[in-house]
């Protein structure tokens, strides 16, 4: 069967009503990458994979909820869709419309959003709003208007938009026959990890494919379910999630606990040190997707897991296209040559 979209291969594990439409880039279907040297740095003895949801057709694990949201929105005849976005719902948003043929709003907060997002919502033709505030600002605007106008809500506060991400958890288990023994994930708005929980146990259910503990990784200057309060001016460098205020919180905490995990955080140093980890093993994401992996490895190393024996999934939500700044903005210069090989000689050979 080829492959279509996560809509139709996995409908009847849905809960969305009968006119949902089909508004599909032929989303999901992401690999389970092998990360076998980090294995190797890391102790030996586990298994570790990362989900690449930077392979979606815009970059991000967002296409998954938004082909749903989306598609819910256009079926019952809405005509605009707004949210708001550190970046890639707003991109993600801004292809399904597009694709549906529905105007789409998205507010930003201004000067705080990767280039690659932004020029994405762009160039799929969305309206970009930037804010003067901060994400958390912008979520409280777009949740009022859609109270008061015929606008459809497309952040995860949505409940379509889970039901499109827990396919995630779906194809995690199809492609291993079992859920994994931890799943680690960054959390911002906290939509992901609660539609991963969902999805696992809606499995489980069905099919007793089990359950893994569930390890949530916020960025340190942006901590509030580590903290347990909102933080009003939240600061990293991972943008994704620079978020004081999630949403779905109480979920997120209430999904790490039921699954015997935890939500911690780790510094910008850290997460930036795993995006270098992750390019060794030639995947390369945003920093914000490498949070997962950071909040794993700083377990392991500050002696809180032993990882032996293990099947351990980390989950790299968005692809580092999206952010080139934080590379380029610190890496040395290429050196310049003119077209000559003797010179071309000098620099490549020892
Ligand atoms: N990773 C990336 C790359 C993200 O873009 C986001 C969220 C997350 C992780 C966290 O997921 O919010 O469900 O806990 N980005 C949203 C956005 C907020 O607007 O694009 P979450």
């Amino acid at each position: 069967m080829s492959y279509a979209g996560v809509l139709q291969r996995y409908r009847s594990f849905l809960d969305i009503p009968a006119h949902t439409s089909l508004v599909t880039l032929l989303e999901g279907d992401t690999p389970l990458i092998p990360l076998p040297r980090l294995v190797e740095e890391l102790g030996s003895g586990f298994s570790l994979y990362a989900k690449f949801e930077g392979l979606n057709p815009t970059g991000s694990f967002k296409d998954r909820g938004m082909t749903i949201a989306i598609g819910e929105a256009a079926g019952r005849g809405v005509k605009s869709v707004i949210c708001a976005s550190t970046g890639n719902t707003a991109a993600s948003a801004a292809a399904y419309a597009a694709r549906a043929g529905l105007r789409c709003i998205v507010l930003v907060p201004r000067g705080k959003i990767a280039v690659g997002k932004l020029a994405g919502a762009v160039a799929y033709g969305a309206q970009v709003i930037q804010i003067d505030g901060s994400f958390d600002e912008a979520l409280t605007l777009v949740v009022d208007i859609t109270q008061r106008h015929p606008i459809a809500l497309v952040n995860s506060l949505n409940i379509y938009r889970l039901e499109g991400q827990k396919t995630a958890a779906f194809e995690i288990c199809d492609t291993l026959g079992k859920a994994p023994d931890l799943l680690c994930l960054p959390v911002g708005n906290a939509g992901n990890i609660t539609a991963y929980w969902m999805g696992f146990r809606q499995y489980d259910d069905l099919k007793k494919t089990g359950l893994p503990r569930i390890l949530g990784v916020q960025a340190a200057g942006a901590a509030p379910l580590v903290l347990g309060h909102p933080v009003e001016k939240p600061e990293t460098i991972a943008t994704a999630i620079r978020i004081g205020k999630p949403a779905r919180g109480e979920q997120a905490l209430e999904a790490a606990e039921q699954s015997g995990g935890k939500i911690i955080a780790v510094s910008d140093d850290e997460i930036l040190a795993m995006q270098r980890a992750l390019a060794r093993e030639g995947l390369w994401v945003e920093p914000a997707s490498a949070a997962g992996l950071a909040g794993l490895v700083a377990e392991i190393r500050a002696g809180k897991l032993d990882p032996r024996g293990l099947r351990v999934v980390v989950i790299c939500t968005g692809h580092g296209l999206k952010d080139p700044d934080i590379i380029t903005s610190s890496m040395t210069k290429p050196i310049v040559l003119s077209p000559d090989a003797g010179a071309l000689e000098e620099v490549i050979l020892e």
